[in-house]
């Protein structure tokens, strides 16, 4: 167990300003495990948007600042707070969601800490629980997709929309995706079958025209998608998971759902599903444990920045400038 004399880097937010207010420190203590936490050596700390919304204040429940950023990290355990029933033995990797992930060492709650997949690398663990559990939970469960179904994934080339893309083709339904041009490439190479771009002005129409309208909708881009979104699923049986507003909050009325768009739309947040339906969570990690054996999920190939770079990589995310899953060093 390492002692709390000991220092660590971090990176630490300090206003509600946004990424440029994230800046470096290198002189916070050593944290302790309190009950049912492990201790984590961070190997890998995962960038989320949610990183973004946290550093503006606009994300439900996000800390108040000073904090230190991140929260999602993989790493070893090298420390066990009391009360954990049968704990992970000290030296196990795990991969999981806990404040504080842009540092050396974090604390983590023990019961979403799960292990790093064998003969993977914490980098390649990250994403397991955020980006590839959202992705299954949305398509399966809330979205209900069935073979020869037509998904429509906005934001398709980022961390998430990557998984579902993947996940929507193992699946059997049709993909429709959404992308900045100049990740088209990226999106196609993943198996979507027609790539559009989401700020083209007649979007809606466009997915209607090709699909004469679309089964489920993956919604995690808000304002600037929304009413495409509720505009292309079909009536009735068409469902719009929402999971996100990476271009800002959207409105729907009563009056929407009865006289203009009569779709079933679904709230997702992956840390509420854990808690609110545990059993449910569990069968997503149990099908994503599937995914990974049969090669449908492979390791993680994250972009890793050194930790001082976490604000620039925070304001490209935020731009809209980056694909894929990003991730931060702290020993760089
Ligand atoms: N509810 C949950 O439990 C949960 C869990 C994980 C993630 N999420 C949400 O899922 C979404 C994806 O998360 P992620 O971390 O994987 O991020 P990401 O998709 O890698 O990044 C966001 C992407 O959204 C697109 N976008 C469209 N309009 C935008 C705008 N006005 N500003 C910025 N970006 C815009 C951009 O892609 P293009 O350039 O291709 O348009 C951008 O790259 C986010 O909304 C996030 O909050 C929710």
């Amino acid at each position: 167990m390492e002692t709390n004399e000991q220092t660590v880097r971090a990176l630490v937010q300090r206003s509600h300003r946004g990424p440029k207010d994230l800046s470096l420190t290198t002189d916070l203590h050593l944290p302790t495990p309190g009950p049912g936490e492990y201790l984590i050596r961070v190997g890998a700390a995962g960038v989320n948007f949610a990183d973004v919304m946290q550093s503006h204040g606009t994300y439900g429940g996000g800390p108040q600042p000073p904090y230190v950023a991140g929260f999602e990290a993989a790493g070893e355990i090298v420390g066990v707070g009391p009360g954990i029933e049968r704990p992970l033995p000290l030296g196990t990797h795990v991969v999981g969601a806990g404040p504080g992930a842009f540092a050396q060492y974090m604390t983590m709650p023990a019961a979403g800490a799960l292990p790093v997949p064998p003969g993977w690398s914490d980098a390649e663990a990250l994403g397991l629980v955020l980006n590839w559990a959202t992705a299954l939970a949305a398509l399966k469960p809330l979205g209900e997709v069935e073979t020869g179904e037509t998904v429509l994934i906005h934001a398709a080339a980022g961390g998430v929309g990557q998984a579902a893309v993947r996940l929507a083709r193992h699946y059997g339904a049709r993909v429709v995706a959404t992308a900045s041009p100049a990740k088209h490439d990226t999106v196609r190479a993943l198996g979507a079958d027609d790539v559009l771009d989401g700020r083209r002005p007649d979007l809606a129409e466009e997915i209607t025209r090709r699909t004469g309208g679309v089964d489920l909708v993956l919604e995690s881009v808000g304002r600037a998608t929304f009413k495409t979104s509720l505009s292309v699923a079909k009536p009735f049986t068409g469902r719009v998971v929402v999971f996100g507003a990476a271009s800002g909050d959207a409105t729907l009325t009563t009056h929407d759902l009865v006289f203009t768009h009569q779709v079933q739309v679904k709230g997702l947040h992956i840390g509420a599903l854990a808690t609110a339906a545990p059993s449910l969570y569990q069968s997503l990690l149990t099908e994503i444990d599937t995914l990974i054996a049969a090669g449908v999920y492979p390791p993680g190939t994250p972009q890793i920045h050194p930790l001082a770079d976490g604000p620039a990589v925070l304001q490209q995310l935020e731009a809209g400038g980056t694909h894929g899953k990003l991730a931060l060093d702290p020993w760089r």
